[in-house]
């Protein structure tokens, strides 16, 4: 086993992991964090996606020990006791959420996407999504849902 130590959510954390469990493992068995969802484990499928330093990452592809000292955000981290952020109330309004199991991902992939090109235009919205595997299919809702989410981020600091 092996002690790493990072941050989560903005909170200091450390945990003792094996060398080869993940970070998605990590976070689900170690921290409670079930937000984070896994699916196909191969890094196809994006479902696994948190933000490591702010970057979309697939944390089943990522091991656990690489996050020493790294700052980790995941689906419960962009919410606050205030509520759903705007990306979040966008895809309700939207109704972009069918089953859910891809939203997580989706949504921190698009948090990502979002605070470093605050004006992405359709087009790249619609490829960075294509990334992001959706057995429901929903994608028009979501694509409209990140548009319109684009103003709460535009002026924000990146
Ligand atoms: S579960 Fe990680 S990319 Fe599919
Ligand atoms: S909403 Fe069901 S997999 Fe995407």
């Amino acid at each position: 086993m092996r002690d790493v130590a990072f941050e989560v959510n903005g909170k200091a954390c450390r945990v003792a992991v094996e060398p080869r469990t993940t970070l998605a493992d990590c976070l689900r068995h170690d921290l409670g964090l079930t937000g984070t969802h896994v699916a196909c484990a191969h890094g196809v499928c994006g479902a696994c996606t948190v933000l490591v330093d702010g970057e979309a990452v697939r944390s089943c592809l990522t091991l656990a020990v690489q996050m020493e000292g790294a700052a980790v955000t995941t689906i419960e981290g962009l919410s606050s006791e205030d509520g759903l952020s705007p990306l979040q109330a966008a895809f309700r309004k939207h109704g972009a959420v069918q089953c859910g199991f891809c939203t997580p991902g989706i949504i921190t992939t698009m948090h990502a996407l979002l605070t470093t090109e605050p004006h992405a235009d359709e087009a790249r919205v619609r490829e960075v999504l294509s990334g992001n595997i959706c057995r429901c299919t929903g994608y028009m809702a979501m694509v409209a849902a990140v548009l319109e989410a684009r103003a709460a981020y535009q002026g924000a600091p990146a």
